[in-house]
Parts: structure tokens; sequence; C-alpha cells
């Protein structure tokens, strides 16, 4: 199975980072694991000029978002990873999702999905305060079109709270869920 993993934390080796390896652990023998870090795109913000909207699959921005579309487009299971940034997700995060007008346009617009086939997506999130009410409904709720961007069903949505006291990496609790949720996987077929 290929797995792309996205990294949309503005650290490299904080939390974020430390919940996908923790979930690889048992997805890394016999599948192949692309890594997209948002810190290493260059991605630029969607000008709203609806270029793609009569150019079917194209922006009229030349940089790394088709090519990370088309590692999306060969994956099976998508894993994404942000940090909880004002109750959603980061800005590098809103500026990618915000890109995928262009397979928009091609299903909503065009009436040609770009994604015909269905994706499986895992979702983590990472929060530093403490729990409070709502705290981690903004994620989905901006993640939605995206899903349908995507043609993608989400199968996993694993949240952690106070990250800024206990790292990740601290918190044994987290590890294992985040490992056993991912040995659950491994053993599904797609
Ligand atoms: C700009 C910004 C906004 C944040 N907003 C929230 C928030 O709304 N709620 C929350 O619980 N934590 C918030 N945090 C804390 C982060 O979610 C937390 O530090 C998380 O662990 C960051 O992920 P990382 O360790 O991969 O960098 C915010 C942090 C930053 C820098």
């Amino acid at each position: 199975m290929k797995i792309t993993v996205l990294l949309a934390s503005h650290r490299s080796k904080k939390n974020t980072a430390q919940t996908a390896e923790y979930f690889l652990e048992h997805l890394k023998d016999g599948n192949e694991i692309e890594y997209v870090n948002l810190l290493n795109k260059k991605i630029e913000i969607c000008l709203a000029c609806d270029y793609c909207r009569t150019h079917y699959g194209h922006c009229i921005l030349k940089d790394d978002m088709e090519s990370v579309i088309q590692t999306f487009h060969q994956s099976d299971l998508i894993i994404l990873a942000t940090p909880l940034y004002f109750n959603s997700v980061t800005s590098r995060f809103k500026i990618f999702i915000d890109r995928t007008q262009i397979l928009y346009n091609a299903k909503y617009k065009l009436k040609d999905p770009i994604f015909k086939e269905k994706k499986k997506v895992v979702v983590i999130a990472n929060a530093g305060a403490p729990h409070y009410p709502g705290q981690f409904e903004g994620i989905m709720v901006e993640l939605k079109h995206f899903f349908w961007n995507i043609n993608a069903d989400v199968i996993g949505y694993y949240k952690y709270n106070d990250t800024d006291e206990v790292m990740i990496k601290d918190n044994e609790a987290a590890r294992l869920e985040l490992a056993n949720a991912g040995a659950q996987i491994a053993n599904l077929q797609f």
C-alpha cells in the first residue's frame, strides 16, 4: 500500500512529527511511505484567479502543488498530521487546502473529478492547551470539503491535548494508541 504522510506543523521535530512516527511504527514494513512536509514545500497562496475553472487540473501558479497532488493521487492511505492553531489547522495547511481548488473545480464545475478512486484518510491532531470544549471540532469543519476534493473517507481521527506540557514522546498512552491504530490499519485490505 502507498501511504502519504502530510506534516503540517511549523516545527519539524516536535509533537506532529512524533505522532506520525508512532502511528507508522507497524506500517513501515511492506508499505511504501512518502512524507510531504509542508515546511519543505513551496506552495503559494491561491490567487482566486479562476484559472483552474477553465484549465482542467492546472493552476496558474507553478510551484510544488501539482507534484503534491500527484503524490496524493497515487496514495491508498493519506495521513494528515497537524497541530491545532486557533482551533483549526495550521496556516501552511490552510494554504495547501485552498490550492486544492484545482480539484474542486474539476469535480464540481468541470464535472470530471481528478480523484476518481476512493482514498482512506487518517487525521492526527495535537493541541498545546489542556482540554476545553470544542477544542478539536474546527479541524474537521475545515477539512470536510478538502475530503470531498480528494474523494476520501476518514477512517480515524486521533487527538491529543496538553502537548505544550507533555510532549507526545513522553505520553505513553498516546504512543500506544497511535501504534495500535497503525497496526490495525496494517491488517486492513485496501
Ligand atoms: C499560532 C499558534 C496557535 C495555537 N493555537 C492553539 C489552540 O487554538 N488551541 C490549543 O490547544 N493549542 C494551540 N496552539 C498550541 C499548539 O497546538 C501546540 O504547541 C502543538 O503541539 C504544536 O504542534 P508541534 O509540536 O508539532 O509544533 C497554538 C500554537 C501556535 C503556535
